[in-house]
């Protein structure tokens, strides 16, 4: 893929040539920000945040990279509540405005496809920062990329994804990422949170689905933990029955790999107790870190800035 000017939609879209190039620029520019706090590579960009559903990391990530590559951030945090769409605009006019103003947009929303729909009608690059239970890219780039920085390599890794399969977005975009080397997955979720078909069929990569956490803790060198998706259900008694189903302890992992690296793209709510915080093999407060990096990397990118 060539970054530039690209909408960010799909982990569809990336290869390992764009991986390589985009881990490279995320590298090169953490070395860069040591030296100096503020960069000056966007400084004549604006970056709009357009969030539909709540976020803490995406979007503070977002506008925390923009400012530190020297660029301008316009933000609507509540879009929900507090933009035009309480008056009833469509996505699409909204777009057609904000594209007025900046020169990429950072776009969350509460449906599936609404990425690609805000894509359609742009003159300026989209980035999908989640849309529904569909995608989450950045978050399956910043992911990848810890996944080498704690083992060195991204090939052959038996990969385990916990938890809320179905809804999880973060899931359905790491999946296609871990699928482009030889690894191995295992889904393991509730029946009624299975991987959805259309990732599935997406998956060429040996994978094995089961409920058993228990039995695959052994053998994985990844544990990617994720929260059940409160917010999707439509039926509050679906969400009781599976809610607070895997919890990640000491005592759980102490039949784990010693080399074992615990991820979750947070918030987290009980899937992992507290307590295994200080255990060296959990990398979720790392994995944060390296989001900011990564959407560094991808601004610059998208605008043509490769280092
Ligand atoms: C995730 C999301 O919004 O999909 N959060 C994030 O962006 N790091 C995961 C979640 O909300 O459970």
């Amino acid at each position: 893929m060539i970054f530039t000017n690209q909408h960010i939609i799909s982990a569809n879209q990336f290869s390992h040539e764009s991986l390589q190039i985009l881990f490279q620029q995320a590298d090169t520019l953490q070395k860069k920000l040591l030296q100096h706090g503020i960069l000056s590579i966007l400084a004549d960009k604006v970056m709009a945040t357009l969030f539909y559903e709540p976020s803490t990391r995406t979007r503070l990530s977002f506008e925390a990279a923009m400012n530190r590559l020297g660029g301008r951030v316009i933000s609507t945090s509540h879009a929900k509540q507090y933009s035009s769409v309480t008056k009833g605009e469509s996505l699409t006019d909204t777009i057609r405005t904000v594209q007025q103003y900046a020169d990429v947009i950072v776009l969350r929303h509460t449906d599936k496809g609404a990425a690609e729909q805000a894509a359609s009608v742009s003159t300026i690059p989209i980035l999908n920062a989640g849309d529904g239970e569909g995608e989450h890219p950045t978050q399956a780039l910043l992911d990848t990329y810890t996944i080498l920085q704690e083992t060195n390599t991204l090939d052959n890794l038996k990969i385990a994804v916990i938890g809320d399969l179905k809804y999880g977005r973060t899931v359905h975009s790491l999946a296609q990422l871990v699928n482009l080397f030889h690894n191995e997955l295992f889904f393991v979720s509730p029946e009624n949170l299975r991987i959805p078909d259309w990732i599935k069929s997406k998956i060429t990569i040996p994978y094995t689905q089961t409920d058993n956490l228990a039995e695959i803790i052994p053998l994985v060198d990844v544990l990617y933990v994720t929260r059940i998706q409160k917010e999707r259900f439509t039926d509050e008694r679906e969400y009781e029955k599976c809610k607070g189903i895997y919890k990640i302890t000491p005592d759980l992992l102490s039949a784990a790999k010693e080399k074992l690296v615990i991820m979750h793209p947070l918030p987290r709510v009980d899937e992992i107790s507290p307590l295994v915080d200080s255990d060296p093999r959990a990398a979720y407060f790392r994995q944060v870190k390296n989001g900011m990096l990564i959407r560094m990397a991808l601004l610059t990118l998208v605008f043509g800035k490769k280092l």
